[in-house]
């Protein structure tokens, strides 16, 4: 099969400046209802990508739990690589494909640990498999199947008469703060719509981008 060969039109919507809300992250809520609305799967998932200590980037799919003025929050292993990046440099981006809607959104913002309470709350919100596997499991770290398996089977064993577990000392959200974003709409004829919000003198500024 001849990858060049696949085209894909645009069809499906426009975005005009008019039409964007002022405070991008009221923006972001509104194309993120369409896609909760809509029934698509995954519809919370977005790339995050994390530098290194060499400057050497890394990308991996997580899950947007939260999103509110204050930032956007996803949960994740406070040992795995990801954690170690942001340990060192908490500036990170994220990337939204509503491939359903032919939408795009890059979000730019550095990273802190959210209140521990945040965590253990979703931390133990989470079905009981959930837990015991995040208990279990140090994310990014190299291990044995077979010494996974064991500590699982020791964790259902430990606590066969209780569904909420301590939440992991290692295991907890971060929050995104907003610097800038990016909303792009796919056109016909690759004549997109992009849209930059940028946050200067106190407001953001929003400016069209070419395609
Ligand atoms: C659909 C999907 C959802 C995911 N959600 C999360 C998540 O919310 N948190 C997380 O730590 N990893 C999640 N992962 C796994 C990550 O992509 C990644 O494998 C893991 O976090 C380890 O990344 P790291 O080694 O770069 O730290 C998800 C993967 C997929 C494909």
């Amino acid at each position: 099969m001849d990858l060049k060969e696949i085209r894909a039109e645009y069809l499906q919507d426009e975005l005009d400046i008019k039409d964007l809300d002022s405070n991008p992250i009221n923006q972001l809520q509104q194309w993120f209802n369409e896609a909760l609305d809509s029934e698509i799967l995954y519809p919370n998932a977005a790339n995050l990508c994390t530098v290194d200590a060499n400057n050497f980037p890394h990308s991996r799919i997580i899950l947007i739990k939260d999103i509110n003025d204050a930032g956007i929050t996803f949960f994740t292993d406070y040992s795995s690589d990801k954690a170690r990046n942001i340990e060192i440099n908490p500036n990170v981006c994220l990337n939204i494909f509503w491939k359903e809607f032919d939408r795009q959104v890059r979000i730019n913002g550095h990273v802190k640990k959210v209140d521990r309470k945040v965590s253990e709350q979703y931390f133990q919100s989470r079905p009981k498999e959930s837990q015991i596997s995040a208990t279990a499991s140090s994310q990014s770290n190299r291990v044995d199947k077979e010494h996974l398996i064991k500590k699982v089977n020791e964790l259902n064993k430990k606590y066969e008469h209780q569904n909420i577990l301590p939440c992991p000392e290692d295991w907890g959200g971060y929050i995104l703060a907003y610097n800038e974003f990016e909303f792009w709409q796919g056109r016909p004829s690759r004549l997109h719509d992009r849209f930059k919000y940028k946050f200067d003198n106190s407001k953001w500024d929003i400016y069209r981008v070419a395609p």
